[in-house]
């Protein structure tokens, strides 16, 4: 007997993502409500674009939600995306926040801050290159130098300033950490409750969700003993890195994957990103979430992300070379 199809055969997508489950899951709950297309998501920290090299043209995968230039580059380069021409997505996301042939897109933008300790730093102006200066000796807290988010801002470093002098502030920023560089860009804000250091640095959207943290709410804590400061504001700008999405080389439903991929480039996910996840949206006159606005304005660092994608290789071989992740 021929096998047949299910009757009732649930329209799905299958995503691979490198984002965090709590800052995905309101989009898509809103999306399958409105679609009834059942969502299915494979959380990675690491070897996303291999694991899909590797599968083949039997990749269950239809689309991929990562963050980072870096890694929509290397998703692109590694030939696991395929081109999307959508009139909708392009409608909602500016040509400089998309690749020229629709193989990603990006869906936020968050700014790389500096957060302070309320009571010791307070509201000061700082830039990126004074974490060099002596000055902060013992104050900087940081996650691993390796980490994509460190590594797309020393890599705008290189951009700006060119390797030698990167080198040079590399040396004296490993030299004012408080410690090894270990954990994420909360358990910076953490310390600096703890007082194991006086700043740090993190993206902007978890301070968010620290500060609206129900399931942890110790988190409120940390959030409330810093304040954001936004590094570069009066000169060249703060660095700022994108979220954004692919659909899969050999995707298996690729109907929808795409209505997946307009609704999370939708002014309705804008403003779930925003209010919920607390990221900038790439939406033009979609508005930040109040919270974030009561960080400051932010001014964005000009600098096309190309340009941070381009230099990554290098920033990482200098964080290994100056032993960055050794600590002070
Ligand atoms: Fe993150």
């Amino acid at each position: 007997m021929a096998f047949a199809a299910p009757a009732f055969s649930a329209e799905e997508v299958n995503i691979y993502s490198y984002r965090q489950p709590e800052l995905i899951a309101p989009l898509l709950e809103r999306f399958e409500e409105e679609t009834g297309i059942q969502t299915n998501v494979l959380f990675l920290d690491k070897g996303l674009v291999e694991r899909i090299q590797a599968e083949g043209v039997n990749s269950p995968v239809d689309v991929i939600l990562t963050v980072d230039i870096g890694r929509l580059t290397e998703a692109k380069e590694g030939g696991v995306t395929q081109p999307v021409e959508s009139e909708l997505i392009n409608a909602d996301i500016p040509a400089q926040y998309r690749d020229e042939e629709g193989e990603w897109f990006a869906l936020t933008k968050r700014g790389r801050v500096v957060y302070a300790s309320k009571d010791r730093i307070g509201d000061i102006p700082i830039t990126y290159e004074e974490l060099a200066d002596p000055k902060w000796k013992g104050a900087i807290c940081i996650r691993d130098g390796q980490h994509p988010y460190n590594i797309a801002l020393i890599a705008s470093m290189i951009a700006h300033h060119g390797a030698e002098y990167t080198e040079e502030w590399l040396r004296g920023f490993k030299a004012n950490l408080a410690r090894k560089p270990n954990g994420n860009d909360r358990g910076q804000a953490k310390a600096i409750m703890s007082g194991e250091c006086d700043i740090a640095l993190g993206n902007t959207y978890y301070v968010g969700l620290m500060m609206t943290n129900e399931k942890e709410p110790e988190q409120k804590d940390w959030a409330e003993a810093i304040t954001v400061l936004f590094p570069n504001a009066d000169d060249r700008g703060t660095h700022v890195n994108i979220s954004g999405m692919a659909m899969a080389k050999n995707a298996p439903h690729p109907d929808t994957a795409l209505k997946l991929m307009e609704f999370l480039a939708s002014p309705e996910a804008q403003e779930i990103y925003a209010e919920q996840v607390f990221e900038y949206p790439v939406l033009p006159g979609a508005e930040a979430s109040e919270i974030v606005q009561s960080f400051g304005e932010i001014n964005p660092d000009t600098l096309p992300l190309s340009d941070v994608a381009a230099h990554r290789k290098q920033a990482s071989e200098l964080v290994d070379k100056v032993r960055f992740n050794d600590g002070p």
